[in-house]
């Protein structure tokens, strides 16, 4: 090469690389332009009461498919309504970018229920802006955060009539339910679905002022035992005693799920684990966390775990099994004295990466019918079920992700790992051989399942931006 045409060499790579800041720069400005009608966009949404566990909402679940599907062919992406045995997917399509790398971005426009519907200061399903805040069902978990990418795809299409690398959107309406019909979606459709890297906004900061990068999910099994006993409820009196009550046979083998320290008792149930590693200790242990704090955030004045791991340990790298709900007997106003004929509780194991959901779900199974004292039954069910994940912390995809957030944030983000499960990111691994990026907007504390669910809404404008951002920080680690 001569000097002439190393110095045009030299120019047009500058000419690019200005050309690529202008582009994004460009793109930042219509979102910022744009933020009240962003707002707007989610509260609609968020109007729509997509509860999927519960079929009397099946028309809102369809509606709330409907309408992303909307933004997203308003966006300029092909879109499709792909029917499932449950509630439908939203699938849709930009892949004119040759050559730079495909993006999978999975979100989930499901919500859990609302109830207790009397804890909440506004309703559910009437958006409303307080102190900062957009408070809805579903805000953070997942249509706040789900939209962000939405709205920066479509920024991007707006301003610049392109994106720098492709994108494959998947929106299902059953996460909150356990993903059932999204395998069968996910497994005939591996060919067209294939992609370099995921991206999912349905996780949380470390903490306001620290966004993160996760890189790890506990799994999860979620299962329901039920304690039959006599025929029907009997006269607590006449028969007390001399009877096995299932009420009582059911907290004894809750009470053996554990022993005094903190130590699931399912047998097997440890066999698998992948133990923490002296380093991943470390990196947790350096994390900014006050245990007083955190125990107060919750309204509790100490906590309970598994003997020998910090509470960080424990909610992100330990596995646990909980009772979820209780149900026996008489729970209406005043006294009543039966012995009842039955009793059931709902229970889930969080899992972590390399434990088998079914294996252990048997494995439970049978310890319960083991334990169960005479004059009872156990009946046990496997509802749904899904590994935990760890991905590969030191990719160039990591790389591009934080420096995104660092520039929407003006932080740079921590890397943490999360007690929360997404079935589809284990799935994702395995079908497609991707990993994804948990990249979370929201706080642990925005009453995600709980009354006066919140997101904040500058938070709400940074992840957009930090999106926006990540299009083109992928494509730059791609050259
Ligand atoms: N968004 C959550 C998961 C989450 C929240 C992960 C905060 C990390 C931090 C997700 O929608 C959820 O709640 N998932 C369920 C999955 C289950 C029903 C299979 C969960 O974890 O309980
Ligand atoms: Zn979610």
């Amino acid at each position: 090469m001569t000097d002439d045409q190393r110095s045009i060499a030299n120019n047009q790579s500058l000419y690019l690389k200005s050309e690529k800041a202008l582009f994004m720069d460009a793109v930042l400005a219509t979102l910022t332009a744009n933020q009240s009608a962003a707002l707007e966009t989610l509260k609609e949404l968020l109007r729509i009461p997509s509860v999927s566990a519960i079929s009397a909402h099946k028309p809102d679940v369809r509606r709330a498919a409907e309408f992303v599907r909307n933004q997203l062919s308003s966006a300029g992406l092909t879109t499709e309504l792909v029917e499932t045995a449950g509630h439908p997917i939203v699938y849709a399509e930009w892949l004119q970018a040759a050559d730079a790398p495909t993006v999978l971005i999975y979100g989930h426009y499901d919500v859990q229920p609302p109830d207790p519907l009397d804890k909440w200061v506004t309703p559910a399903f009437e958006p409303t802006v307080r102190d900062g805040y957009i408070w809805a069902r579903g805000a953070t978990d997942d249509k706040g955060q789900m939209l962000t990418h939405v709205l920066s795809v479509a920024a991007w299409l707006k301003t610049t009539g392109r994106l720098p690398i492709n994108v494959k959107f998947v929106i299902e309406g059953e996460e909150e339910v356990g993903s059932d019909n999204l395998d069968t979606f996910l497994d005939t459709r591996r060919e067209q679905l294939r992609s370099d890297v995921a991206v999912i906004s349905d996780t949380s900061q470390y903490a306001p002022g620290i966004p993160a990068v996760t890189y790890g999910l506990r799994g999860i099994l979620a299962c329901e035992v039920r304690v039959h006993g006599p025929k029907q409820d009997l006269h607590s009196g006449i028969f007390g005693g001399s009877i096995t009550n299932p009420a009582n046979a059911l907290a004894r083998l809750i009470g053996s799920l554990h022993d005094a320290n903190g130590r699931v008792q399912i047998p097997g149930f440890y066999d698998d684990v992948q133990p923490l590693t002296d380093s991943e200790r470390a990196g947790f242990a350096a994390l900014p966390f006050n245990e007083k704090d955190f125990f107060a955030s919750v309204g509790v004045e100490a906590g309970w775990g598994e003997a020998g791991f910090t509470s960080t340990e424990r909610r992100w790298a330990r596995p646990t099994c909980d009772v979820n709900g209780l149900t026996a007997g008489y729970q209406g106003e005043g006294p009543k004295t039966i012995i009842p004929s039955w009793a059931s509780a709902k229970i889930t194991c969080r899992l972590v990466p390399n434990q088998d959901a079914h294996k252990l779900s048997k494995s439970l199974g049978s310890f319960l019918n083991a334990n169960c004292p005479p004059g009872c039954r156990v009946e046990f069910l496997e509802h749904h079920g899904c590994p935990g994940f760890v991905a590969d912390a030191n990719s160039p995809f990591m790389a591009a992700a934080k420096a995104a957030i660092e520039r929407a944030f003006g932080t740079a983000p921590v890397l943490i790992r999360e007690g929360g499960s997404i079935p589809v990111v284990a799935t994702l691994k395995q079908m497609l051989g991707i990993d994804t990026l948990l990249l979370g907007w929201g706080q642990n504390t925005d009453n995600l399942h709980s009354p006066n669910e919140h997101f904040s809404i500058a938070d709400f404008h940074k992840g957009t931006l930090a999106s926006a951002c990540l299009w083109q920080e992928i494509a730059n680690r791609a050259q």
